[in-house]
């Protein structure tokens, strides 16, 4: 699933005195199978650019392509797209919010729309198992963050 940046650009608030280009047409690609580090100081741009890989950000102009397709494009299905780019966010501890294991994995999938089946499908994926004897610990939940 390669993945192209085409002339991106995002400035914060236009048009008023905050204003500022956080990225200035920048153009990359990323092929398949390849793993790609992104450094720069603070400021830089590196997290609203990754916002702009599963499009929780607009450009101001410029695109990205996801295995070909514009993620911003007027016809394209964002929702089955963005199922397909993972993304963890700075913090991921502060992000488990739910009292056990099983129900925090639960939450992304109810909101995809899966089915119960589905969803208990990858609450009893092998990952998940080993993590499931904290939440029969009889002190309650130990795993809790
Ligand atoms: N939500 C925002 N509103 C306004 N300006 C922002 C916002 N987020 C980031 N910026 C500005 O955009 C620039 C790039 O920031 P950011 O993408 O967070 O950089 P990095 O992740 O490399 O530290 C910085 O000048 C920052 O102050
Ligand atoms: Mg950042």
């Amino acid at each position: 699933m390669p993945i192209e940046v085409s002339h991106l650009t995002h400035t914060y608030s236009e048009g008023s005195a905050l204003r500022t280009v956080a990225l200035d047409d920048v153009s990359f690609r990323i092929e398949d199978g390849e793993f790609v580090g992104i450094i720069g100081h603070t400021g830089s741009g590196k997290s609203t650019l990754v916002q702009h890989l599963n499009g929780l950000l607009k450009p101001s102009s410029g695109q990205v392509f996801i295995d070909g397709e514009d993620l911003n494009g007027e016809h394209v299905n964002r929702r089955a797209l963005r199922q397909r780019i993972g993304l963890v966010f700075q913090y991921p501890e502060y992000q488990l919010f739910e009292e056990t294991v099983a129900k925090d994995i639960a939450f992304g999938p109810k909101n995809q729309g899966l089915t119960a089946d589905e969803i208990r499908e990858r609450q009893d994926d092998d990952k998940a198992q080993r993590f499931q004897p904290a939440q029969q610990h009889p002190e309650g939940n130990v795993g809790q963050p």
